[in-house]
């Protein structure tokens, strides 16, 4: 600690406005160009604050992925901002467990979950023990030495979230994390999701189908032709276009 009067928070300091996370404004994607091109995203204004527990919902193609990608800083907005004012390294800070499969197919399940670790610096004992120990929260300790073509399209979906648990992010953005498990799993996936983010001070983002997902969170906003309806943040709804 510092001798300062206000303590510092993960955040910032504790006499100031709860933390940003990552701050959308005006943000629009577009696939393309000319008469082919898609907007997948029309000016989205939103903020994700830690401790936001969060479902992203809407029919598919309307742009649940593309939202979620620059939120994570994954892809670039073709209009508008986004930024992250209260991470310091957005790389490490930010977990994404993707829609699509995204183990490397060389390295069994429990190196999939460590290599985040190691290229972070994380000593190679302390990396594997918290691989080992991510894939136990999600009862996949047993698939540790497997390689990915040796997993079912479910298995690799608890491993992806397993890496992205294993970090410690403080922004957990997972596109439908839960779309090939069955119930009892899925349920377990979304146990372990808000129990790490409760235990990590996390914002929690989660693009879904599944209206029980959904309802695990605390708040919805759902996607329609690349617009987000649901207020985004207090401030932000109007902005939003909504009529609140
Ligand atoms: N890489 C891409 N190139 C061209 N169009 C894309 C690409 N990714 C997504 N799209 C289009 O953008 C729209 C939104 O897609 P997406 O964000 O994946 O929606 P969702 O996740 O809700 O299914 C869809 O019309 C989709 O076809
Ligand atoms: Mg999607």
């Amino acid at each position: 600690m510092t001798g300062d009067t206000a303590p510092a928070t993960r955040f910032g300091r504790a006499d100031r406005e709860p933390g940003i996370l990552a701050e959308c404004r005006d943000v629009a994607r577009t696939y393309g160009k000319g008469p082919t091109a898609v907007v997948a995203v029309h000016g989205i204004t939103c903020r994700i604050r830690p401790g936001l527990r969060l479902a992203v919902t809407g029919p598919s193609g309307s742009g649940k992925s593309t939202l979620l990608h620059l939120i994570a800083g994954i892809d670039r907005p073709t209009a508008g901002t986004v930024e992250w004012p209260d991470l310091h390294h957005r790389a490490t800070e930010v977990g994404v467990v993707f829609q699509g499969p995204s183990l490397l197919p060389a390295l069994d399940a429990t190196e999939n979950v460590a290599l985040p670790l190691l290229l972070a610096g994380e000593p190679e004992d302390e990396a594997f023990r918290r691989a080992r120990s991510a894939l136990g929260r999600l009862a996949i300790d047993d698939l540790g030495g497997k390689l990915p073509d040796e997993l079912s399209g479910g298995q690799a979906q608890r491993v992806a979230v397993a890496r992205v648990l294993a970090a410690r992010p403080l922004l957990i953005v997972a596109d439908e994390p839960t779309g090939q498990l069955d119930h009892e799993s899925a349920e377990r996936v979304m146990t372990v999701l808000a129990a790490t983010a409760d235990e990590l001070g996390a914002a929690l983002v989660v693009a879904t189908h599944d209206p029980f997902v959904a309802a695990r969170l605390g708040q919805e906003w759902t996607m329609r032709d690349g617009r987000l309806h649901g207020a985004a943040d207090p401030g932000l709804a109007e902005r939003n276009g909504e009529t609140r």
